[in-house]
């Protein structure tokens, strides 16, 4: 045991009810300290403006909530996508469409995640760090089951297309519930769901597959921007084969089956064509020029090697760098290599054993990310613990507790932030999965360098 995980025992003994004595331990031996990740070929046949499309009004989650229920109630105009038809009424974040059984339904969409307000605009692909799963959505879930099945009664076909995402909601619930504001469960609701799947064919199943923890893990939602440079997705690189399989697996909320699960496929080759193509939001304010060009020599003599160069001669080494060397909060990385359920779950299933196939292969480390855009994509790291650049790369400066405001700081490059009076009315980077450690590359530049290094980052 590390001396820094030392300040975890009195946690322990306090929390043990909470779940956290099912967390792994922390520390990962690998004998390597980075690796490159390889290439999979890809289907790149895809249409952009057809992937688009079918994100924001395609059938991808299978089931919803009957869409003859919030008819009645929503007035709002899709002022965003400016969506037609029964879209029309919907926010960005939501598509309406017609379950398998013909039933109109609506559901969250890819956007629910993976879109954000930036300067009062929202930014398709940015990665939404606004969200708060700590409040429990149980009550809610219940609710909803209940409305469904004393409107429609339980034979109905509106029951019917509900059915499979209300049993789902309830049992989630526990699963999704964080210990912090902003990080996201996006795993665990993944997790969740395919415990109730046959492997082979997805079909609902009533039993689970495999045990789980009950501490809930999260992390920061990435931009989506990157894929193109990207051999392997996901903060650990455990993505690997086929993009368009492992893209269209929020589709395990609510499709029926493997049948269903091919035509969704085939629209998600064009999903991965619009996600290859999207470009970062540019920097809105001033950049002084020559203090980023003296910046970019010292990232490229300090920091290019894992982050890849930019600009004319681009290039990106796709790199996984070990526990033990980047140093940051280990227990994400780690609970997908000593807990076999997702991972284990996936590769015995129709999207490991059906061509072309696509595998979860978890290693103990993370991902070197592309910066392209890196100035909106605040909070860092893989959790999301460190609200600016400026602490990022200056370990002291990083808040132990904070809050964030709805300020962007353009002078740090990140979120302004406040110190709540109460650990659980802030991001409290002393739990475990939630540390703000590591990744002390920045700590040995003077603070000209470091200067300069964040002026050119605003450029990427
Ligand atoms: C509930 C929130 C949520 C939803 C819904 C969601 N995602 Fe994600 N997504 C995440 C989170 C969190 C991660 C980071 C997981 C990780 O890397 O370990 C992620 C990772 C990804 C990545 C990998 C990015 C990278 O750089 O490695 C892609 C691509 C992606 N999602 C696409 C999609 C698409 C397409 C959809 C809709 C079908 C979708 N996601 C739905 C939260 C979500
Ligand atoms: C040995 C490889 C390595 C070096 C050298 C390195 N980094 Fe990183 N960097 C990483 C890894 C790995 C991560 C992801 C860690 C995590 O999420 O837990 C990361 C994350 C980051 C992030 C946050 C990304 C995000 O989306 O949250 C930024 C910004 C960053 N590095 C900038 C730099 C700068 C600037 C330097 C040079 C001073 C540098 N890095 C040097 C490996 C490296």
């Amino acid at each position: 045991m590390q001396k820094r995980f030392l300040f975890l025992f009195p946690l322990l003994a306090l929390l043990a009810c909470n779940g956290l004595r099912d967390l792994p331990d922390p520390v990962g031996q690998t004998d390597w300290k980075t690796q490159e990740l390889p290439a999979s070929p890809q289907n790149r046949s895809g249409d952009a403006q057809a992937g688009l499309n079918y994100l924001i009004y395609g059938d991808y989650i299978g089931t919803g909530v009957p869409f003859s229920i919030l008819e009645k109630k929503l007035t709002r105009k899709d002022t965003v996508l400016n969506r037609s038809g029964k879209n029309s009424i919907l926010t960005y974040n939501y598509n309406a469409f017609a379950a398998s059984n013909g039933v109109d339904v609506v559901a969250g969409n890819c956007f629910t995640c993976h879109a954000s307000v930036l300067n009062n605009e929202v930014v398709l692909g940015l990665g939404n760090a606004e969200s708060d799963f700590q409040k429990s959505i149980k009550f809610q879930a219940g609710m909803t089951n209940l409305v469904v099945k004393t409107k429609f009664g339980k034979k109905s076909k509106e029951y019917e297309a509900f059915e499979e995402f209300g049993h789902l909601y309830k049992a989630i619930a526990p699963w999704i519930k964080t210990p912090n504001p902003g990080v996201n469960p996006a795993f665990r609701l993944e997790e969740a769901c395919a415990n109730y799947r046959d492997p082979v064919d997805l079909s609902y199943r009533k039993d689970p597959n495999f045990e789980t923890i009950r501490y809930t893990l999260a992390a920061d939602v990435p931009p989506l921007w990157n894929i193109d440079k990207k051999n392997a997705l996901y903060y650990n690189g455990m993505g690997r084969g086929d993009f368009a399989k492992l893209l269209m697996q929020a589709s395990v909320l609510g499709i029926p089956d493997s049948t269903q699960a091919r035509k969704v496929h085939r629209h998600f080759v064009d999903v991965v064509a619009w996600a290859s193509q999207l470009q970062p939001p540019p920097y809105p304010g001033a950049v002084d020029e020559a203090l980023a060009a003296e910046g970019r020599k010292v990232f490229d003599d300090r920091c290019s090697r894992c982050h890849g160069t930019y600009g004319e001669q681009e290039s990106y080494p796709n790199k996984l760098v070990a526990l033990d060397l980047v140093k940051t909060d280990p227990y994400y990385a780690r609970y997908f290599t000593t807990t076999a359920g997702l991972a284990g779950w996936y590769n015995q299933s129709w999207f490991a054993n059906s061509a072309p196939a696509s595998r979860l292969e978890p290693q103990d480390g993370y991902v070197a990310p592309p910066l392209d855009g890196i100035w909106a994509t605040a909070p860092y790291l893989h959790n999301g613990s460190v609200p600016t650049l400026e602490a990022l790369l200056n370990s002291p400066q990083r808040p132990a507790l904070w809050k964030r405001t709805n300020e962007y700081d353009y002078e740090n490059v990140g979120w302004k932030y406040e110190t709540p009076g109460k650990a659980k009315d802030g991001y409290d980077t002393r739990l475990p999965g939630y540390g703000n450690m590591g990744h002390y590359f920045g700590d040995k530049l003077s603070p000209e360098e470091r200067k300069a290094v964040i002026e050119y980052l605003k450029t990427l």
